[in-house]
């Protein structure tokens, strides 16, 4: 590869960054942030504005070794409908707290596995999702599904209320890898759901992937490539495995000797993105793939593309409610995040019936920082003239960051008429780039290798 000297030089092989699904990333959040801050920014919400929601589901009957979600496992359902409860009544209590005017542009459902749910509780919850808020006329309703716990009769729940997207982990279909990241799953139970969403009529199906993987090889990746694009997708997630044990504990299960070195898991990432693109699909920020026609990539063709907690999005709200436990709510003025162990969560939804217990007001500095990483993790680039029309008592700042980044990414960044470029070869380095302009430099260990 002809630009690895350039690539080592920034440090891709070594830096460990954020991913920077927010500024700033969540391990920056203060106590000092929760409840009160919560309660107001509920209340301030424009009435009549559309607002995208969370609903995080913290349980699996499997807990995959490789996985750094956060999740806890489960072999029956009733700690999951003691938590369901707890939601509905979370739900009733923020949705009070809201402006009577405002409507639901987005429902997503993460986790864990929210397919986990019985149809029972799931029909339980969507109530009370959908009773409280009002979905606007082009709403969109997502859930991430685990094939080998996704039941037809959930699932059909699911359908019935709307569901337009299912993100679908996949992660390797080999079964040395699968058998070394503790997931097992056939390609045979991953097609069958595929197929049973489609025959329902869900338009839109994303495959998440995994590059970095232990026993990974050229050869064995690419056969999981031809096997995931016969699914034929509409979006592609490949991730780097983040391989962080000291976070993790589970992690610890997989074996540091058997993970491919920093310069396989270039090539591996290469060669996912080589085969996406010949077969048609848009290469989107760095880690996702959409067929041109799907609102991803209209989106990022349009340069309105977003970055939120699930990643990139074509989501315009500015304000995500998060419900359950450890979900994040971004609101004009800054971050909230609930109680992030389970057991604290339900204390504090008996105790207010509110649960955050952390979060970040932003700064119109700190407002200045995420736009430019945003732009950045986006589009490879900042635009300085959309810059100082946001922030017009900030130019001198603006300029003075811009000549620092100038003079530390010389041969990467290049400036021309108000735009700053960062050059196609180079685009891997954009989270060292973004964490050059983060004023955080402290718990980088919380974070994951750059590639
Ligand atoms: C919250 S998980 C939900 C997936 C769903 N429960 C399943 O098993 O199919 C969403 C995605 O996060 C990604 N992920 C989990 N652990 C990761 C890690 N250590 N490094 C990078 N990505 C990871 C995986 O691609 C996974 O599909
Ligand atoms: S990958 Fe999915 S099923 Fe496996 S532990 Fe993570 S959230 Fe649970």
């Amino acid at each position: 590869m002809e630009n690895l000297d350039l690539l080592t030089r920034y440090g891709l092989f070594d830096a460990k960054v954020p991913r920077y699904t927010s500024y700033p990333p969540a391990n920056h959040f203060q106590t000092d942030v929760g409840l009160q801050a919560q309660r107001g920014w509920l209340a301030a919400v424009p009435d009549g504005s559309e607002i995208s929601v969370y609903i995080h589901i913290p349980f699996c009957r499997r807990l995959c070794w490789f996985c750094a979600c956060r999740t806890q496992g489960t072999k029956t359902l009733d700690p999951v409908a003691g938590y369901i409860t707890q939601l509905v009544k979370e739900i009733g209590t923020v949705a009070a707290a809201l402006p009577g005017g405002v409507r639901m542009s987005r429902l997503h459902l993460g986790g864990g596995t929210p397919t986990i749910l019985s149809p029972h509780l799931m029909k339980r919850l969507l109530a009370a999702v959908f009773g409280e808020f009002t979905p606007t006329a082009d709403f969109e309703f997502s859930v991430e599904i685990d094939p080998t716990d996704a039941a037809p009769d959930l699932l059909a729940v699911l359908s019935d209320h709307g569901l337009n997207r299912a993100s679908i982990g996949v992660q390797d279909f080999d079964p040395v890898v699968q058998g070394a990241i503790g997931r097992q799953q056939s390609f045979a139970q991953t097609r069958d759901v595929v197929h049973w969403l489609r025959d329902a009529g869900v338009p839109s199906l994303n495959l998440d992937l995994l590059y970095g993987l232990p026993h990974q090889t050229a050869v064995t990746f690419g056969e999981t490539i031809t096997r995931v694009l016969s699914l034929e997708p509409d979006r592609l997630a490949i991730y780097g495995y983040a391989h962080v044990p000291w976070m993790s504990k589970r992690q610890v299960m997989i074996r540091a000797a058997d993970l491919p070195d920093p310069l396989m898991r270039l090539s591996l990432s290469e060669q996912a993105r080589t085969r996406f693109e010949e077969m048609g699909f848009q290469s989107i920020g760095i880690d996702h793939f959409a067929r041109p026609d799907d609102s991803l990539a209209t989106a990022d063709a349009a340069g309105v593309l977003r970055r939120n907690f699930q990643g990139y999005t074509d989501d315009a709200s500015p304000t995500l409610i998060g419900f359950g436990a450890s979900a994040i709510s971004r609101f004009a003025q800054g971050y909230v995040q609930n109680a992030v162990a389970t057991s604290a969560y339900h204390g504090r939804i008996e105790d207010t019936g509110f649960a955050g217990s952390k979060g970040f007001a932003l700064t119109p500095r700190d407002r200045l920082i995420a736009t430019m990483i945003e732009d950045l993790m986006c589009r490879f680039r900042i635009d300085l003239q959309r810059l100082h029309a946001s922030f017009p008592d900030r130019w001198s700042q603006i300029e003075t960051y811009i000549a620092g980044l100038m003079k530390r990414f010389p041969d990467v960044l290049e400036r021309r008429c108000n735009v700053v470029t960062l050059r196609p070869e180079a685009r891997m380095l954009v989270r060292i780039i973004a964490h050059d302009i983060d004023g955080f430099r402290a718990d980088l260990v919380a974070h994951s290798v750059a590639v």
